[in-house]
């Protein structure tokens, strides 16, 4: 197969110039002005559209068994509602209950993806116990492929660590060179002020947020870097919500503390009053760490614009509203943490930052598709537009407008969190090494073909 795509306008985390970009099976072989090619090649005309390497999610649940429930999409839906988005590869958090075991939980968690993503994929591999036992198989995973773990410093008796496995892992990680992504919030605090609150009757979604304030994440952060600054180990600190987790965080870059931030695009856009709707429709907005009032925005959109945030990750954890939110009606802790968003956090992106100037298009591109290559392992055969590099393109037409609704959004779940809102351009095409996935914007690609990517530790 191959692919000439003409004429556009090619956005990378440094670059921004006009060419054509010609694809030669599965990787990019030329780029250049007046590129010819041979018979048979499929012609794209990009003029006025931006040419992007592909997006990057770096942190989906699309296997989840969590809160009672399981999440709603499987690898079919999630991947096709994620090239739609211009997603081409995803990171999935492996999350085994603390019961199960490691090597079994990670070949589950790929079988899921494997013969049905459509989206190349790799995975976070989620250490939720350490016993005498774990280092082996987790040295097994590494070898495998999988170039990073994940720690959860909440959701204690199930996915949580206690402190001396997080010391463990943290060792473990350092010596392996593998980065550690961390969710960050103070446990026994959440616990308490969510019995405290449910003790006085305050039992509706708008008290998930008051169960979690700012001040919890900002102490998970400080502490999970105490524990960095004392191992050595390079981290990486996931779906970071408020100011005050981004400057634990940056005060420990600055005593020198390997550390790089994510947000997710929920924190972007939306605000605390979501949850706080009545009839339990705060549900669908229902998330951790929570959705923060809406003086936290600008400062996150700032520490977006500096870089200090490096990655826009969706967190995507799809659950549907009538039937599994619906569990936790009577008492906000049984409500099922995530919202569906794998499908539009770059274009929510492309809308409420690029096309209002708080973002760049380079800084667009660097926090949806290069850092997460860079900080992953995935670079640069991902997370740019190089001779050589995949063939992952997105073609954006930014001209497009649109509107957000679940009656014709591609996930699996039965609501959106952003029904009836205006999107400002849309991925017209978007390629998978090299094969059409979405042509005029609508999904044309062949579930199965995705594949695992193996990564190499960094041996930092
Ligand atoms: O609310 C969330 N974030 N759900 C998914 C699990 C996690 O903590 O990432
Ligand atoms: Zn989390
Ligand atoms: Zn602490
Ligand atoms: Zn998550």
């Amino acid at each position: 197969m191959t692919l000439l795509i003409r004429n556009g306008r090619i956005v990378t985390a440094t670059d921004d110039y006009v060419a054509d970009v010609l694809c030669e099976g599965e990787t990019i072989a030329a780029i250049g002005r007046n590129l010819t090619a041979p018979g048979g090649t499929e012609v794209i005309d990009a003029t006025g559209k931006l040419v992007m390497p592909g997006f990057i999610d770096p942190h989906v649940h699309i296997y989840l068994p969590f809160m009672g429930t399981y999440a709603k999409d499987d690898y079919g839906t999630a991947s096709r509602a994620a090239l739609v988005g211009g997603t081409t590869t995803l990171i999935e958090m492996c999350c085994p209950s603390r019961s199960e075991d490691p090597l079994e939980a990670f070949e589950l968690w790929k079988s899921k993806a494997e013969g049905l993503s459509a989206c190349d994929f790799t995975f976070h591999m989620g250490v939720t116990r350490f016993d005498d036992d774990t280092p082996p198989k987790l040295r097994q995973i590494v070898e495998a492929g999988v170039a990073s773990f994940k720690v959860f410093l909440a959701y204690q008796g199930f996915f949580g660590v206690d402190d001396t496995e997080l010391y463990k892992t943290l060792r473990l990680a350092k010596e392996l060179g593998v980065i550690v992504t961390a969710h960050c919030e103070n446990e026994t605090l959440v616990a308490q002020l969510q019995q405290k609150l449910l003790a006085e009757g305050k039992t509706g979604p708008e008290w998930h947020e008051p169960s979690r304030p700012q001040e919890v994440e900002a102490e998970g952060v400080h502490h999970l870097m105490t524990f960095a600054e004392l191992t050595g180990a390079h981290v990486y600190i996931v779906h970071t919500s408020c100011d005050g987790a981004v400057q634990a965080a940056l005060d420990a870059r600055r005593r020198g503390v390997h550390v790089a931030i994510e947000t997710v695009i929920p924190y972007l856009v939306l605000d605390g009053t979501y949850a706080q709707q009545p009839d339990f429709e705060g549900a669908k907005y229902v998330m951790s760490p929570p959705i923060r009032s809406a003086d936290q925005q600008p400062l996150l959109w700032n520490h977006l614009a500096s870089r200090d945030i490096a990655t826009v990750a969706t967190d995507h954890a799809p659950f549907d509203f009538q039937q599994q939110k619906e569990m936790g009606r009577d008492n906000f802790t049984l409500i099922p943490n995530g919202i569906p968003t794998i499908e539009h956090r770059a274009t929510l992106l492309y809308t409420h930052g690029v096309a209002t100037g708080r973002i760049s298009l380079n800084t667009f591109v660097d926090s949806v598709s290069t850092q997460a290559a860079k900080l992953f392992g995935l670079f640069p055969r991902k997370g740019t537009i190089a001779v050589g590099s995949d063939a992952d393109l997105v073609i954006y037409d930014p001209d497009y407008r649109g509107t957000i609704s679940a009656a014709t959004h591609q996930m699996a779940t039965d609501y959106s969190a952003f029904e009836g809102w205006e999107q400002i351009g849309r991925p017209e095409w978007v390629t998978v090494r090299g094969e059409v996935a979405v042509r005029d914007g609508a999904f044309v690609g062949e579930l199965g073909s995705g594949q695992f990517l193996k990564r190499e530790p960094t041996h930092f």
